[in-house]
């Protein structure tokens, strides 16, 4: 359709002059672009945009092609393609284009000519990339680790590809349903000067609708002070034209009919109109310019309807000034349009609370999609772990296979899309998901490795030894390949910077000696797999047995543990360890007492060392029925993958009884409680543990009473809360949070449950003055507390309705015929509140950054293995402080890494580690060589933290937002510091 325009493109095209541009900045970009308007007018900023989902009914490249149009229209390709045509029609035109997934697609696609002709748009400021991450990320189910990551993607692809011109310098977070501090936090650190978004809880739209508060400065972190505060926007309309306004294909809104010649004239109407909208928009708005989002999801794949029309529509409104109008309407970004803001020089009100969670009416929370596919959202977090791991190895074997990571850090950018590890995508999509982080993890397994087959053999005349693989099925005790072996190897990378001890359980058929690095056989020992472990659909495994032995890792290095079958059946560990059924089970080791009593209730947890005990009035799984409902008015509102709404307040126990099952060995003690034939948790103490797991395993939810499920495990104490928990940001700085209130308005519940869900990203806590419980989440969960003393966390949802928000199915997942089985982990914390950080803290860390299993099937017998491979190797010679994290190791070129390092405690959280924190960043390169040269990058790495300028603003009580230019750092010391949760970002050259 569009296409048979293109005889009027040519024209125009060839009478460009197409000189190769200089790939760097001139002064046409950026705020030097920016058109100011009147400051005697309504200033109206056109804004011309596309939201392209990457992924959500359709898989991103089906989205990118245009294929699979009967599930919804939609082909970013012709999007660009038209785009880049209308804004050589007429230089006035503007566009941003934020989705960089999509933008590289279609950039790998294009001829020099196109290229050079779009990189003059972006040297001009008329196509601005905004955000610039690989995908407008979600903010409720996202690790920062991978939103940086996400980030920096994208602003490395446009970095290389257009310079500082393509740098983005605003957020534009549209979509998402529900923003976190932590999120404007890290925009902030990425240079950014604002953030704007379309969705917030309604009440607070109100609110601020009325109080002309949409715009305001965002304090996003209670650390980093004014290094984090961001000027926030929210949107006029989403992100959506003034009604009547959409000129897209997709909409029916009437065309601009000017030719007073011919039927239909509507000029003076629709100018009439449009003043209107404008002035309506003003009344909510605090300063005389105004923005308009023109556009919506997938729109402008004829961007000619569009632009014809606002050009249009654009000369007949100003026209209208010469008869007294103050409308004053033009194109722009939302980079110019916040500097338009910036320019009014105003004091603006502030917030530090986040916008969670988000409610669009009273009965529509959107905080199921917090647990929505709980499985997807663990192996996006383990999947991070890999991907992590993997640099460091390429890194510290020299392998230089950076373009390898690239399959494994592109979906990782993908998978934080807010349709993605949100769970609020089609199945077939999140099965895509899934699919490129698999693929990913491939390509990430060649790499580790080629990296290990440098790292592990004593001398270079030594060939590898047997490829290591991943055991990605351990969590449900399988691990096919090493099955009945003579001899196997397990490689454990220890990818945090600090020693650490960690228990470790290999599913076998038979039974081995382990042997630790240096050879000596250690203590493993035999512990029955749980029968609920056996019957998991889909397990192929034949082992009815786990070993568990603890290794001691070396920091940011590895050990290598060597099994061997016992040659006799006859087995010494097994007397050690005892197995009860049906009574009372007492784990204990030297900091810890769990009492279990013979019905399998959880009753007390002590913490020896503290003397601070916690009685559990009740600990287990209960189940929300979902509301069923047809949509058509917020009463009837269903809930589905978005949205959580149970039926009743009172969650049903998922069974009256339990059985419980007690095995106590030297390593590990622990009580499997089985409450049905589909919930169960193995509560574990490992023998040197100061703290307790909890495995859980739920599903198949079971469906046959029609009724949809929504799964939780809470813990019930009589800990005296006061309506008060607490909850993380993105795995970081942790939001206090009171039960039925929100902070910045009069909030009057309508939903007792689901308005106090919030996003579990690493943590939970409950506190009074002298006991916290923490409970630690390997993935993002939804929980909250509703009683006092209780903490609840919703583990799996299977939901029998749509919730009318788009992706239009149930959310029901399935595997093996029947409904999803998913498994996973909580670490509960006992301790006071004075000492709970030091324990959360450092264990969240090493939650996420595991240890990475690598097996392999070596030929060689142990002795002959041992004097041929490495067994253990650290890049570190001493541990690094341990309120310091290595958040990247990222070999860039021969010489070239990217690495940041971060203070990961908060201020005023613990009396030893809430300090600024000194590294010697020469440590970590120990192995690499000297550092000849380094650069302070700002978060992203696409900038000097000495060429960030952000822009000034002033908060209502006159204070600014100015900070001090960073200082370089220097060669002759490169001892950092680091502030309590400070993150820094270094670009180093080693010799
Ligand atoms: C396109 O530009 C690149 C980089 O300038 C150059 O290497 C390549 O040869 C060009 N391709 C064509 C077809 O001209
Ligand atoms: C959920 O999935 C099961 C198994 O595939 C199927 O039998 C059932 O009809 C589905 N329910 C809904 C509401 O889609
Ligand atoms: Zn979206």
């Amino acid at each position: 359709m569009y296409i048979s325009k293109s005889s009027t493109f040519v024209l125009l095209v060839s009478s460009l002059c197409l000189a190769v541009l200089p790939v760097k900045s001139s002064s046409g970009c950026g705020y030097d672009a920016c058109n100011l308007g009147d400051p005697n007018k309504l200033n109206v900023h056109i804004v011309p945009h596309t939201h392209d989902d990457v992924g959500w009914l359709k898989t991103v490249d089906q989205y990118y092609y245009g294929a699979r149009n009967n599930i919804q229209h939609a082909g970013v390709q012709y999007i660009l393609d038209s785009v880049i045509h209308s804004l050589e029609e007429n230089p006035d035109r503007r566009f941003i284009y934020v989705e960089i997934a999509f933008f590289w697609r279609w950039w790998n696609q294009q001829t020099n000519d196109t290229r050079n002709k779009v990189k003059n748009f972006v040297n001009q400021g008329r196509l601005e990339f905004i955000s610039g991450g690989w995908c407008m990320n979600d903010e409720a189910s996202t690790h920062y680790n991978s939103i940086i990551d996400q980030h920096s993607l994208g602003a490395e692809f446009l970095r290389d590809q257009f310079g500082e011109c393509a740098r983005p310098k605003i957020g534009w977070q549209i979509d998402p349903f529900g923003h976190s501090r932590e999120q404007a936090s890290l925009f902030a650190q990425m240079g950014f000067d604002g953030l704007f978004f379309g969705r917030a809880d309604y009440q607070d739209i109100d609110k601020r609708t009325e109080t002309k508060t949409r715009e305001l400065i965002w304090k996003a972190s209670a650390n980093l002070d004014r290094r984090s505060w961001l000027f926030t926007g929210v949107l006029p309309n989403g992100y959506s034209p003034p009604g009547s306004f959409c000129y897209d294909i997709f909409c029916d809104d009437p065309p601009i009919m000017d030719d007073p010649r011919l039927h239909d004239y509507n000029v003076p109407e629709r100018v009439e109109t449009f003043i209107k909208a404008a002035h309506d928009e003003a009344s909510s708005y605090a300063t005389n310019h105004i923005i308009m989002t023109m556009g919506s999801d997938f729109q402008y794949e004829n961007a000619n309807q569009w632009y014809k029309n606002l050009d249009k529509l654009m000369k007949y409104v100003n026209a209208q000034q010469t008869n007294g109008s103050d409308v004053n309407v033009f194109y722009s970004t939302p980079s110019c349009y916040l500097y338009a803001l910036n320019k009014v020089g105003r004091a603006w009100t502030s917030k530090t609370d986040d916008f969670f969670p988000y409610a669009h009416h009273p009965h529509g929370f959107w905080t199921g999609y917090f647990t929505s596919r709980p499985a997807l959202k663990r192996y996006e977090r383990l999947s991070n772990n890999i991907l992590q791991v993997t640099r460091q190895l390429n890194a510290f074997s020299k392998a230089n296979l950076r373009s390898s990571i690239f399959p494994l850090n592109e979906a990782m950018g993908i998978a934080q899309h807010h349709d993605a590890v949100s769970g609020t995508e089609k199945q077939e999509v999140a099965f895509d998901y899934a699919m490129r982080l698999s693929q990913g993890i491939d390509a990430a397994v060649d790499v580790i490795n080629k990296a290990y087959d440098k790292i592990l053999p004593l001398d270079s005349q030594t060939p590898p030894s047997g490829p290591q693989f991943l055991c990605q099925l351990v969590n449900i005790s399988e691990c096919l390949p090493i099955e009945g072996q003579e001899r196997f190897t397990l490689i454990l990378w220890n990818p945090t910077v600090h020693t650490i001890s960690h228990h470790v359980r290999v599913p076998v058929t038979k039974d081995y000696t382990v042997r630790d690095p240096t050879g000596h056989v250690i203590v493993a020992e035999m512990i029955p797999i749980s029968e609920s472990t056996q019957k998991i659909p889909g397990r192929k495994s034949f082992a009815v047995n786990q070993l568990v032995f603890k290794a001691i890792l070396p920091a940011l290095g590895f050990s290598t543990y060597y099994f061997e079958i016992k040659a006799t059946e006859k087995n010494n560990n097994e007397k050690q360890v005892v197995i009860t059924q049906h009574s009372e089970c007492i784990l204990q080791n030297e900091y810890l007492r769990v009492e279990i009593d013979s019905q399998g209730n959880l009753n007390k947890i002590t913490n020896l060392k503290k003397k601070i005990s916690v009685p559990f009035s009740n600990q287990g799984f209960y189940w929300y029925g979902s509301f069923p409902g047809n949509n058509s008015g917020s009463e009837f509102q269903a809930s589905g993958a978005y949205i959580f709404r149970p039926i009743s307040s009172n969650p049903e126990p998922v069974s009256s009884k339990r059985s419980i099952t007690c095995i106590k060995g030297q390593n590990v003690q622990s009580a499997t409680i089985v409450f049905n034939n589909w919930a169960s948790q193995e509560i574990s103490l490992y023998d040197d543990a100061k703290m307790v797991e909890v495995e859980w395993t739920v599903g198949p939810i079971p469906v046959d009473d029609n009724i949809g499920k929504e799964i939780i495990l809470r813990y019930d104490t009589d800990i005296q809360s006061e309506s008060k928990f607490y909850t993380d940001a993105n795995g970081r700085e942790v939001l206090e949070r009171t039960r039925d209130y929100r902070p910045t308005w009069n909030y009057s519940k309508v939903e007792l449950i689901s308005g106090n869900y919030y996003p579990i990203n690493s943590r939970i806590w409950i506190k009074e003055s002298n006991r916290q419980l923490t409970v630690l989440t390997d993935r993002s969960e939804g929980g909250a507390s509703i009683q006092d003393g209780s903490i609840e966390v919703m583990l799996h949802r299977r939901t029998f309705y749509d919730d009318a928000l788009g992706v239009d199915e149930p959310l029901n997942e399935t595997a093996f015929g029947a409904g999803l089985v998913v498994r996973g982990k909580h670490l509960l914390i006992i301790e006071s509140p004075a000492t709970s950080a030091l324990y959360h803290r450092v264990a969240s860390q090493r939650f996420y950054m595991n240890p990475l299993a690598t097996y392999a099937l070596p030929p060689l017998p142990y002795a002959d293995y041992s004097t041929t491979y490495r067994q253990t190797w650290s890049a570190l010679q001493t541990d690094l402080p341990l309120n310091v994290h290595l958040l990247t190791f990222d070999q860039i070129d021969a010489k070239k890494y990217l690495i940041r390092v971060e203070n990961y405690f908060e201020l005023n959280e613990d009396d030893t580690y809430s300090h600024p924190v000194i590294v010697d960043l020469q440590k970590l390169f120990q192995s690499q060589g000297v550092i000849s040269d380094i650069a302070e990058m700002i978060l992203t790495a696409n900038l000097r933290i000495t060429d960030m300028k952000r822009l000034e603003w002033i908060t209502n009580n006159n204070r600014s937002s100015k900070v001090d230019v960073k200082k370089d750092i220097s060669l002759k010391d490169l001892n950092i510091l680091l502030n309590p949760m400070e993150i820094r970002t270094f670009l180093v050259t080693v010799e």
